[in-house]
């Protein structure tokens, strides 16, 4: 059984003891792990469609996903351009770009298009040579550009969307090089993303959100739960439940 909220902080008010909640730890503070309990630091209602493997992978993708496209200030009518947008992050950027009225193109390789057309994205092939590729699939200019992948793309898609201002990287160190912004939110002195768990907590509700889930597995297979996260075609997200050998909630691996 999933445990509900077990305590409330002083301060907290909204919530109470027994309510479904997901979120995230503060990760700048703690690091990454996995555990049967959190104390969380931003939070929301778990919405009744959701589960709870999807809640517990959802939180820091979701806050993630809505600084990057605050960063980029995307807007509807625009077009954005994805690069690695069917991994765990990825998947979740686009659902909130399409959820903006944003004409959302992805890179993935070919065996992934599929899945991102489910997301209401329009697919491209990942890899070097990706402006001939977009071009192919649209006329229109790319107004922005998020690289998720971290794969040495920031050049070419400085080339699609015009300007080092209008591309922002998640995963690419180098990127100052390019004078392009690399988000690391509160590590970076950024404004965060939490309140995007609210809008995508609503989205949710109205069906036009998900946290796809490539595969759940038992605490006690974490080494494995590892290694299949390290392998392609990496697609959402791989979720680690803790519920299976102990009794508490599932929790992300990223
Ligand atoms: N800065 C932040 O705040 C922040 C927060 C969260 C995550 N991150 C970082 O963001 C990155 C992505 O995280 P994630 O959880 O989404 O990882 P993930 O689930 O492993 O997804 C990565 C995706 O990139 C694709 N990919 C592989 N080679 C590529 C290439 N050459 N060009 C474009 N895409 C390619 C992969 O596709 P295949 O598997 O099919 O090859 C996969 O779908 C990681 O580096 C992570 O550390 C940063």
């Amino acid at each position: 059984m999933i445990p509900p909220v077990l305590e409330i902080g002083a301060e907290v008010t909204g919530y109470a003891v027994g309510d479904e909640v997901f979120g995230a730890v503060d990760v700048a503070r703690l690091g990454g792990a996995s555990a049967q309990y959190a104390v969380l630091d931003v939070w929301t209602h778990k919405p009744h469609g959701m589960t709870w493997a999807e809640a517990g992978a959802a939180g820091t993708g979701i806050e993630t996903a809505t600084r990057a496209l605050d960063l980029l200030d995307v807007r509807e009518n625009t077009t954005l351009l994805v690069d690695g947008a069917a991994g765990g992050v990825g998947s979740i950027v686009v659902q909130l770009a399409v959820a903006r009225g944003v004409r959302v193109l992805g890179t993935a390789r070919p065996d992934s298009h599929e899945f991102l057309r489910e997301l209401g994205v329009e697919p491209v092939d990942y890899g070097r040579g990706l402006p001939a590729r977009v071009r192919a699939v649209t006329a229109a200019p790319v107004d922005r550009a998020l690289d998720v992948a971290g794969a040495g793309s920031l050049g070419e898609l400085i080339e699609l969307a015009g300007t080092p201002d209008s591309v922002v990287t998640l995963a690419d160190f180098g990127a100052s090089a390019y004078g392009v912004r690399l988000s690391m939110g509160r590590l970076g002195g950024e404004p965060d993303g939490v309140h995007g768990l609210t809008s995508a907590t609503a989205l949710a509700d109205q069906g036009r959100f998900h946290v796809p889930v490539r595969e759940i597995y038992p605490a006690h297979q974490a080494a494995q739960a590892h290694e299949t996260a390290a392998q392609p075609p990496r697609r959402g997200k791989i979720v680690l439940d803790m519920t299976r050998t102990s009794s508490v909630a599932s929790t992300e691996l990223y």
